[in-house]
């Protein structure tokens, strides 16, 4: 696989075309964002565990059944994954409240939904990823209703398949954010990363916050606990 010229780069990783023109080389850098990439470092080793974590991650959902771009991993921070063209908006489903939930509707974080909640984002950090419906992803063309309806089955499929997984690992998956693509043969394929950057992860007994928020926070020990988690889960780093 011959890596070409770089194709996007994005506040995280970098996107590579290869000779193949249904594969993209993703490589994931220490760069460390938040709030709409406003606040941007560096974090050591944050690339290649991420990179690692997504690559296990991947591998579960697919066991699973559920469709991924992950292709093979081919080296400490880059993947070989199907090239999809990306739908620009976030789903996010969420198990307890958290994040942006508390604080539009004050609710008190921690709260355990019953049932979970599933929300959609416009992927645009100029206008601060904004709180969409799926009316509007259909109006303005981002994807078509039978698009969403893939989309939310498989976030659903992937909410059992993760929140097992993680309670497993002594954490609770508290909410996560996904992105869908669509494939060359025209499916639904998940793509972009599954990793403690998108997740919110508390251990079960302390409530430690396990995830990006520790970096949002202030809170410190960062790549630690992403290392931490993927230690409980078993990913090879
Ligand atoms: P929120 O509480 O800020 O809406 O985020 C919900 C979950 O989705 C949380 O785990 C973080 C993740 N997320 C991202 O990773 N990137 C985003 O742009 C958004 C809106 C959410
Ligand atoms: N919206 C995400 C966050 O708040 C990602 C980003 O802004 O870079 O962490």
């Amino acid at each position: 696989m011959e890596k070409r010229e770089e194709l996007y780069r994005g506040k995280a990783k970098s996107v590579y075309k290869t000779d193949d023109a249904d594969r993209l080389i993703l490589l994931f850098r220490n760069d460390t964002s938040a709030f709409d990439g406003k606040r941007i470092e560096q974090l050591d080793r944050k690339g290649m565990v991420n990179n690692k974590f997504n690559a296990f991650i991947m591998q579960k959902l697919e066991a699973a059944g559920i469709p991924t771009q992950f292709d093979k991993l081919l080296a400490d921070n880059e993947v070989l994954v199907k090239k999809l063209d990306m739908i620009p908006v976030e789903c996010v489903v969420r198990n307890y409240a958290a994040g942006s939930l508390v604080k539009r509707l004050g609710v008190e974080e921690g709260m355990k939904l019953n049932p979970y909640t599933f929300e959609l984002f416009l992927k645009d950090d100029a206008k601060g990823d904004p709180f969409i419906n799926e009316s509007h992803v259909v109006a303005f063309g981002w994807g078509t209703a039978e698009q969403l309806v893939r989309m939310k089955e498989l976030s659903l499929k992937v909410n059992d398949v993760l929140t097992k997984l993680f309670d497993d690992a002594g954490l609770l998956l508290v909410d996560f954010k996904l992105e869908f693509g669509v494939f060359s043969d025209g499916s639904i394929v998940l793509g972009d990363e599954f990793s403690p950057d998108g997740c919110r992860l508390w251990d079960k007994d302390t409530k430690k916050k396990m995830d990006k928020d520790r970096f949002r926070q202030g809170l410190g020990d960062v790549i630690e606990a992403y290392e931490e988690v993927a230690k409980r889960l078993g990913v090879p780093l």
